[in-house]
C-alpha cells in the first residue's frame, strides 16, 4: 500500500476566504484578485475584507484604521515579558510566547473575536520592533499615528518616516502574504481553534508551524544572488554560468504555480510602478527579464516563471529589512489570513479528528 504522506489533495475544510490554483496561477480572496488588491488596496482594507467578507466603505475604513491605530501601543505585561525573554530565542519563539501569554482569562473566550484578531494584527509588529531593537540596545519607537500599518511598522523599526514608496511595496507584499488556502500554518491555526481553543493559542500554534524552514520562506537566498550579481552588466554572465553549470536561478520555478505566480506579478506591478531610481528595484526588473530569457533558452518547455520570493526579496532590499525579520514579517502578514479562518472555523465548527492506518507489529494472538 502506498505510504499516505502530507494529505496532498485532501480537503480539510469548506471555505470562503482565498482560492489557489496553480495550473492557472490565480489566487483569490473573497472574490477579489490578490494581485489587484495588492497593487490597488491599503493593508487595512484587505484585512476587512478577509475578515469582514467586504471591502469596506470610508466609514468602515475609518473605523477599523482607528481600531488598527490604538492597538498598536504594547501593554505594559507585553513589554516586561518581552524583557524578560532569554535574548538568544529567535524572533519566532518569541512571538510564539508572546501571542501565547495574551491568553488571559477574559480573553480566552470561545468564540473568537474578530477585535482580538485586529488586535492581534496590530499588536505584532509593535512587538517585531519593540524586541527587534531592544536586542540592539536602542530605545523603543512609539507608534506614530498618523502612518498606516506598513509605513508604522518601519518607522517603529527604524524611528524615520519611511519613503512612501517602500511603504506602498511593504502594504503590496504584506497582502500577498496574507492568504494562500489551505497551508500548513493555517492548517494547524484552525485545527487548535477546533477544540475551542482561543484565538492566541492558535495563533501561537499557527507561528510555531510557519517557523519550519519548509514553509516559512525566506528570500534570502534571492537577495544572495543579487548582491553577488551586483550590477545589471554582470547579470547575464553570471546568469549563464550557473545554468551552464547545472545551477538554479533562485526567485524561479514553483512546485504549485506551473505559469505565473500571480503574487509575483503583483509584486513586480509594484515594483516597476515604483523603481523611481532605487537601484535595488531597477537591478531585481533586470535580473528578471534576463533570467526569463535565459530560462527558455537553457530549459525550454519546463514552466519556470519567477515566484514570489524574487520580487519579495527586490522589496525587503528596498526597504533594508534585516534578514532575521524575514519571517517574522511574513507571520505578522499571514496573521490576518489564519485568524480570518479561525472565525470561519468557529461559525462552523467540529473538531478535527483524521484516522491514521495502523502499520506496527500486532501481539501475537492464541498463545
Ligand atoms: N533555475 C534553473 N532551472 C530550474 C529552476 C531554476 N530556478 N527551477 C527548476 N529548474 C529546472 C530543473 O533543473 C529541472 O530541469 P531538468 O528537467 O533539465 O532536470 C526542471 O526545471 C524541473 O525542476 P524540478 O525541481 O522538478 O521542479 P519543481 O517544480 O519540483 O521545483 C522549485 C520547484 C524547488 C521551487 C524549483 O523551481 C527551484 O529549485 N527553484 C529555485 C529555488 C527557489 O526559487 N525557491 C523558492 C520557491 S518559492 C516558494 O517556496 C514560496
Amino acid at each position: 500500500m502506498a505510504k499516505v504522506t502530507g494529505l496532498e489533495g485532501v480537503v480539510a475544510a469548506e471555505t470562503d476566504i482565498g482560492l489557489v490554483d496553480g495550473e492557472r496561477g490565480h489566487l483569490i480572496y473573497r472574490g477579489y484578485w490578490a494581485k489587484d488588491l495588492a497593487v490597488n488596496y491599503s493593508f487595512e482594507e484587505a484585512a476587512h475584507l478577509l475578515w469582514y467578507g467586504s471591502l469596506p466603505d470610508g466609514r468602515e475604513l475609518a473605523a477599523l484604521q482607528t481600531r488598527l491605530r490604538e492597538s498598536r501601543k504594547l501593554p505594559e505585561q507585553v513589554r516586561l515579558l518581552l524583557d524578560a525573554l532569554p535574548k538568544t530565542l529567535p524572533m519566532m519563539g518569541v512571538l510564539q510566547a508572546v501571542v501565547a501569554s495574551l491568553a488571559t482569562e477574559e480573553e480566552a473566550v470561545w468564540p473568537p473575536k474578530v477585535s482580538q484578531a485586529e488586535r492581534l494584527t496590530a499588536l505584532l509588529i509593535a512587538i517585531i520592533a519593540y524586541r527587534h531593537r531592544s536586542l540592539q540596545g536602542l530605545a523603543p519607537i512609539d507608534p506614530d499615528p498618523e502612518l498606516d500599518h506598513a509605513a508604522n511598522y518601519l518607522y517603529m523599526l527604524t524611528g524615520e518616516r519611511p519613503n512612501p514608496d517602500h511603504a506602498k511595496a511593504l502594504t503590496a507584499y504584506l497582502i500577498l502574504g496574507m492568504e494562500h488556502g489551505m497551508n500548513a500554518s493555517t492548517f494547524s491555526g484552525r485545527v487548535t481553534l477546533s477544540t475551542q481553543s482561543d484565538l492566541f493559542a492558535a495563533v501561537s500554534a499557527a507561528i510555531g508551524t510557519m517557523k519550519g524552514p519548509l514553509h516559512g520562506g525566506a528570500p534570502s537566498e534571492v537577495i544572495a544572488m543579487l548582491e553577488e550579481i551586483g550590477t545589471k552588466d554582470r547579470a547575464e554572465a553570471w546568469m549563464r554560468n550557473v545554468l551552464e553549470n547545472g545551477g538554479r536561478l533562485m526567485g524561479f520555478g514553483h512546485r504549485i504555480y506551473k505559469t505565473k505566480d500571480p503574487r509575483a506579478e503583483a509584486l513586480r506591478i509594484v515594483t516597476e510602478r515604483l523603481t523611481g531610481g532605487d537601484p535595488s528595484f531597477e537591478l531585481a526588473l533586470h535580473v528578471e527579464e534576463t533570467a526569463i530569457r535565459l530560462l527558455a533558452e537553457y530549459k525550454p518547455g519546463r514552466r519556470l516563471y519567477t515566484n514570489v520570493e524574487f520580487f519579495a526579496a527586490a522589496v525587503m532590499m528596498a526597504i533594508k529589512l534585516p534578514t532575521e525579520l524575514f519571517t517574522p514579517t511574513f507571520t505578522a502578514a499571514r496573521t490576518v489570513g489564519w485568524t480570518a479562518h479561525m472565525l470561519e472555523q468557529a461559525g462552523i465548527n467540529r473538531i478535527f479528528r483524521p484516522q491514521s492506518t495502523y502499520t506496527g507489529r500486532m501481539p501475537v494472538f492464541g498463545d
